[in-house]
C-alpha cells in the first residue's frame, strides 16, 4: 500500500488527477455500485487519483444514515477488493455521503440540490447506476429540480449506465430525452469493455507502430474472429435475460465496438469525436446480418449444471439465445469480402475473450512441402492471459524442407510493473475529467443498435436456437457458419 506521499507522486507522474468534484451515485445501494463504482473510486483514492475535495454523495430509495451508508460500503469493499486498510479507509469514508428519494422524484431530486448546494462544489457527475427503465424519469426529474442546470463557474455530467435502449426506437427516444436536457460533451454512455487496457492496445498496435497497419486489409487478411465466451451462467439475471438475450447484452455494445476498433480507419489524433467519428464509419459499412449469417444457441442441462430453461426468472419454454455466432460484412474499401465472424455465449467450456486475424496464404510456395501449409495468424487476447501472439510458419532444423509452426508472444503479466486498472477505475477517472473518447456518442449507439436489430427477439430472423449442453463450446451449427467458406473458428488453446 503507498504512503500518501507516494500515492501523490503517482499522481503527478502522470498528471491524471480529478478535479474536485462531486460525484453523484444514483443506486448507491445496488449490484453495480458495490461491485463496480466504490471499487474503482476506493482505488483511485489509494492512487492519489481523486482530488482531495472531490465528494461522493450516494443516492437511493432506502433510509439510511451517512453511517449506515458508509458501513455497508466498507462492507462491499471487502467482499469484492479484499482487506480495506484502516489508515486509508478513514481518509476515504468522510468523502462518502447519502441522500434519500425516489428515482425521478421531483421532491428527492431537489432534497439532493440542496444537499449538493451545501458541499459547495460548482462540478458535478451523475451517474445512472439504477435500472435502465428508471433513466428517463432520472433525467427529466433532473431538469424539474434545476440539478441538470451547471452551476456558475463549473459543469454538470451525466454519466448513462448500460442498456442504452432495447432497440433503435426507444434509444433514440433516450438520446432525445437526454439531448434536450444536456449537450452531447455533457453525456457520457457507457461501454465497459472500451477501457479495458487490451482493448485499448487494439489501436495502439495498429497506430503506434508501423508494421501492422499496411497489412491490416483485405489484401492480406483472409477473415476476422471475435469471440466472448463465458462459462458463467446468467448469475441470478435470468428475468433481465429473457428480456435481453445475448444480442443486446453483449453484441449490441462489447462485440460491436471491437469491431469497431479492428476494422476503423486511423483518426487524426485520439481524441473523443475524431476517433467515435471513425467508429461510425464502419457501423455505417456494416451490413445488419441475414438469417443466413446467424446461428442461435441456448444452454441445456448438463450433468450438474442447471439450463438456460431451469434459470430462476426463465421460462420453461424460453427460445431466449444464450449464445450467437454472426457472420458480419463490412461494405468498404479496406474490408470488402472479409468475413467478421462474432460468436458470444454463456456457459461455455472456458472464459476467452480474443480477437483472431487469419492471413491469407502466400501467393506461391517455392517448396515442396508434405503437408498443407497453414496461413499466418494474429491473436490479441483481450481476456484472460491479457496479451498478443503471432504465429507463423518456421523451418524445422535438419536436411529437407519441413515447416513447424512457431509464435512471437507478448503477455502483459510479468511484461509490465503494475497490473491493468478495472476498466471502470479508467472510466469513471476520464468522466470527471472530461474525456469522453472511451463513452459512446448518441449516433453511434443508434448506429449498433440498427445493425442488431434484425437479430431481435421477433423482429427479424430470429430462430429457434440450437441446444448446446452446458461447458461445452456451443452449437455445432455455429462450426458450419465458417466451413462452407474453408474458415474455422480458432481453438484458444491451439499452439500451431
Ligand atoms: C456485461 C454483460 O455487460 O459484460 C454480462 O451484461 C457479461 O453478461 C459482462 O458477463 C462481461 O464483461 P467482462 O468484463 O467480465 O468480460
Amino acid at each position: 500500500m503507498p504512503n500518501d506521499a507516494e500515492t501523490v507522486s503517482l499522481a503527478a507522474s502522470n498528471g491524471r488527477q480529478s478535479e474536485p468534484c462531486t460525484f453523484v451515485i444514483f443506486g448507491i445501494t445496488g449490484d453495480l455500485a458495490a461491485r463496480k463504482l466504490v471499487p474503482a473510486l476506493w482505488a483511485l483514492h489509494l492512487e492519489g487519483r481523486l482530488h482531495e475535495n472531490t465528494q461522493i454523495v450516494g443516492y437511493a430509495r432506502s433510509e439510511r444514515s451517512n453511517t449506515e451508508l458508509r458501513d455497508s460500503l466498507h462492507g462491499a469493499l471487502q467482499t469484492y477488493v479484499g482487506t480495506v486498510d484502516q489508515a486509508a479507509w478513514d481518509s476515504f469514508a468522510p468523502r462518502l455521503h447519502y441522500v434519500r428519494g425516489g428515482y425521478g422524484d421531483t421532491a428527492g431530486h431537489t432534497e439532493l440540490l440542496a444537499a449538493l448546494d451545501g458541499l459547495g462544489h460548482p462540478r458535478r457527475l451523475f451517474y445512472t447506476a439504477t435500472p435502465p427503465e428508471t433513466y428517463e424519469d432520472i433525467v427529466n426529474a433532473m431538469v424539474a429540480s434545476g440539478l441538470a442546470a451547471s452551476p456558475e463557474g463549473g459543469w454538470t455530467r451525466l454519466v448513462i449506465e448500460k442498456p442504452f435502449g432495447h432497440d433503435t426506437k426507444s434509444a433514440q427516444q433516450l438520446n432525445n430525452v437526454i439531448s434536450e436536457a444536456f449537450a452531447e460533451d455533457q453525456i457520457y454512455r457507457i461501454d465497459h469493455y472500451l477501457a479495458k487496457e487490451t482493448a485499448q492496445n487494439i489501436a495502439v498496435l495498429r497506430f503506434a507502430n508501423a508494421l501492422f497497419e499496411p497489412i491490416w486489409s483485405n489484401k492480406y487478411v483472409d477473415y476476422v474472429e471475435i469471440s466472448m465466451m463465458e462459462p458463467m451462467g446468467v448469475e441470478g439475471r435470468g428475468a433481465f435475460y429473457e428480456a435481453a438475450g445475448v444480442v443486446r447484452d453483449v453484441f449490441q455494445n462489447h462485440l460491436l465496438q471491437l469491431i469497431a476498433l479492428v476494422a476503423m480507419e486511423p483518426p487524426s489524433r485520439w481524441q473523443a469525436n475524431a476517433v467515435r467519428d471513425e467508429k461510425v464509419k464502419v457501423f455505417d459499412a456494416l451490413e445488419a446480418p441475414s438469417r443466413d449469417d446467424v446461428v442461435f444457441g441456448q444452454y441445456d442441462r448438463h450433468g450438474d449444471t442447471p439450463g438456460y430453461r431451469d434459470e430462476d426468472g426463465v421460462t420453461d419454454q424460453s427460445n431466449q439465445a444464450t449464445y450467437a455466432a454472426v457472420r458480419f460484412k463490412i461494405n468498404n474499401w479496406r474490408w470488402s469480402g472479409v468475413p467478421f465472424y462474432v460468436r458470444s455465449g454463456k456457459r461455455m467450456g472456458a472464459k476467452t475473450t480474443e480477437i483472431v486475424l487469419n492471413f491469407k496464404k502466400p501467393p506461391h510456395v517455392p517448396f515442396a512441402l508434405k503437408d498443407p501449409l497453414k496461413a499466418d495468424r494474429l491473436v490479441l487476447r483481450v481476456n484472460p492471459d491479457e496479451g498478443i501472439q503471432f504465429v507463423f510458419n518456421a523451418k524445422q532444423p535438419g536436411q529437407g524442407t519441413n515447416l513447424g509452426r512457431v509464435s512471437l508472444d507478448f503477455a502483459y503479466e510479468g511484461r509490465f510493473d503494475r497490473s491493468p486498472p478495472d476498466a471502470y477505475e479508467t472510466l469513471l477517472l476520464d468522466a470527471m475529467l472530461g474525456d469522453a473518447t472511451l463513452f459512446m456518442r448518441a449516433d453511434e449507439i443508434e448506429a449498433q443498435w440498427r445493425i442488431v436489430e434484425p437479430l431481435l427477439n421477433g423482429s427479424g430472423p430470429m430462430a429457434d436456437p440450437h441446444f448446446y449442453p452446458a461447458g461445452t463450446s456451443g452449437p455445432d451449427a455455429a462450426e458450419r457458419l465458417l466451413q462452407a467458406a474453408g474458415h474455422a473458428w480458432h481453438d484458444p488453446t491451439s499452439t500451431s
